[in-house]
């Protein structure tokens, strides 16, 4: 998006992400869950947090559902909308990343170039993106929340892998297949994975 105030010069600050992550001991990562609706991204993410949490490590889950009620309550379900809810996301992200934070990102993100933007403006090796993969039939079987038979029935328009696309992901850091895995074992890979990459103790 255009900046809108040319005038504004970026200010450096004193104290940098480093100085940061040496006080909390640890490094500020992006963990971005991306899958349709019903995939099991918030379990997931939930479970990982819980895990983290309970080892010592200061995180912050950002959850789709939660953030459009706050943030994001301006937003809808278009495509331009969608952009915007992910585009400001990611901006949100980058900060509690650079504020040290291990921050759990579980929105449907349909699209693939948002979700390079945002890979974007994360440093390299901090942003890990999880494809949460699950049929479309599965989840609609799942349809935890009734969503899927309200989109069948007409009642919501522009409804992720009905009337309306999710482009999976070329090359994710981690697949979970939810479909073949249990909570845990999806869990643990997350988890196996950032310590196999040194980036949790
Ligand atoms: S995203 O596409 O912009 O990334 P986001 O993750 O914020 O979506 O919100 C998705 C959640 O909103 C779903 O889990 C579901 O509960 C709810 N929802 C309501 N309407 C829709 C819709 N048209 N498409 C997808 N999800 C919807």
């Amino acid at each position: 998006m255009q900046q809108k105030s040319p005038n504004v010069k970026w200010q450096h600050t004193k104290i940098k992400r480093e100085d940061r992550e040496k006080v909390l001991n640890q490094k500020g990562l992006v963990l971005w869950f991306t899958g349709l609706s019903g995939s099991g991204k918030s379990t997931i993410a939930n479970e990982v947090e819980y895990v983290l949490n309970s080892m010592g490590y200061a995180t912050y889950l950002l959850d789709g559902d939660n953030i459009r009620h706050g943030l994001n309550s301006d937003l809808g379900f278009s495509k331009e909308d969608r952009k915007e809810n992910i585009r400001r996301i990611s901006e949100v992200a980058k900060l509690f990343q650079d504020a040290g934070i291990i921050t759990l990102v579980t929105f449907i993100s349909p699209f693939r170039e948002d979700r390079n933007n945002a890979r974007k403006l994360i440093p390299e090796g901090r942003f890990i993106e999880i494809y949460v993969k699950c049929s479309l039939e599965a989840c609609e079987k799942r349809d935890v929340k009734g969503l899927y038979k309200k989109a069948r029935e007409g009642l919501i328009k522009d409804f992720t892998g009905i009337s309306s696309p999710y482009e999976e992901p070329e090359n994710p850091e981690l697949i979970l297949n939810t479909e073949k895995e249990t909570i845990k074992e999806s869990v643990d890979k997350v988890i196996n994975y950032l310590k196999d990459k040194k980036l949790i103790r």
